[in-house]
């Protein structure tokens, strides 16, 4: 009958926006992991004196959100600063530098040459600045081993990089009695700000799923 099937084609558009919905809540909820330089990797050539790639280009390639990692594929020839202060990256510069202005990376690595991955999350907002301080005056940055990027809030950080550090362990009294007590349950506490699209990823699961019974109910009849 043409008015039923009429209504079987609404049910499927209808079905398919829903399952659209469902695509953007899910790519909503992912964090990426940045891998700096993309295949060349973080390397400076000390005899050509240039970087492997243009970082400039890479990053401004990149959209950085709150949760995203960047990873550093590197050798203890190369360093790995951050900083917040616009002035000393241009500088190429940490030798005057007060310690808390900036932080470098270097995996505790000494020795020249050894391969080295290091990897963190990006867990504040707005711009910052990475660079090498290695090589003599800063020749490493200055010819291009540096890349500002500016992250964005995007889910805001997951759960496990949003939490408190747990409170310091204290040592329980010795008391013999208690050693029968039950275990005391402590509920944990639930929301956080960055949950959201999570949360509206399963309420739209659960929309459909009950679309999808209803569905199954009317091909049945
Ligand atoms: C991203 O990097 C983190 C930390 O190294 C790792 O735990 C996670 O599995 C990586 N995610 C992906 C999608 O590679
Ligand atoms: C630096 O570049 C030169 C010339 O292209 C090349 O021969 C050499 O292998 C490179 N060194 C490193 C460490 O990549
Ligand atoms: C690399 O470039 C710097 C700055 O231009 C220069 O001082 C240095 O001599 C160069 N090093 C080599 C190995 O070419
Ligand atoms: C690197 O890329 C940036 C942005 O695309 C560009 O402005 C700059 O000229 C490039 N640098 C070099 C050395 O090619
Ligand atoms: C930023 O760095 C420059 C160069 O090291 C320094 O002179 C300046 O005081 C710093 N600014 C702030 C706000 O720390
Ligand atoms: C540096 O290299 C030397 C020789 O290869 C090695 O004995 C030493 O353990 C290395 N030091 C560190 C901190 O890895
Ligand atoms: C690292 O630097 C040392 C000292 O300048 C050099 O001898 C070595 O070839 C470099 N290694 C790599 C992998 O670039
Ligand atoms: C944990 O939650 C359960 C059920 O909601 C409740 O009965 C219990 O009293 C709570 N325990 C604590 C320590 O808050």
């Amino acid at each position: 009958m043409p008015v039923a099937a009429m209504e079987m084609a609404k049910m499927a558009l209808n079905l398919s926006v829903m399952v659209m919905l469902i695509a953007a809540a899910e790519s909503a909820t992912v964090y990426t992991n940045h891998t700096v330089g993309g295949p060349d990797g973080w390397f400076f050539n000390a005899t050509t004196n240039t970087s492997a790639t243009n970082y400039t280009a890479w990053a401004v390639s990149e959209t950085f959100n709150l949760g995203d990692f960047l990873v550093f594929n590197t050798n203890s020839n190369q360093s790995v600063v951050q900083t917040y202060n616009e002035s000393l990256f241009q500088s190429c510069n940490t030798d005057d530098a007060t310690d808390d202005d900036y932080f470098l990376y270097n995996g505790g690595v000494t020795n020249f040459s050894q391969a080295l991955t290091i990897s963190f999350p990006l867990t504040i907002q707005g711009p910052q600045y990475y660079f090498s301080d290695a090589g003599d005056d800063g020749v490493q940055c200055s010819k291009g081993m540096a890349f500002a990027i500016s992250v964005n809030r995007g889910l805001g950080l997951p759960p496990s990089l949003n939490q408190p550090p747990p409170p310091p362990y204290i040592e329980p009294p010795p008391d013999p009695d208690s050693a029968q007590s039950p275990p005391v349950t402590v509920n944990g506490s639930s929301d956080s700000p960055g949950n959201d699209a999570l949360a509206f990823g399963t309420n739209v699961r659960v929309v459909l799923c009950a679309l999808l019974f209803a569905v199954g109910a009317l091909i049945s009849c």
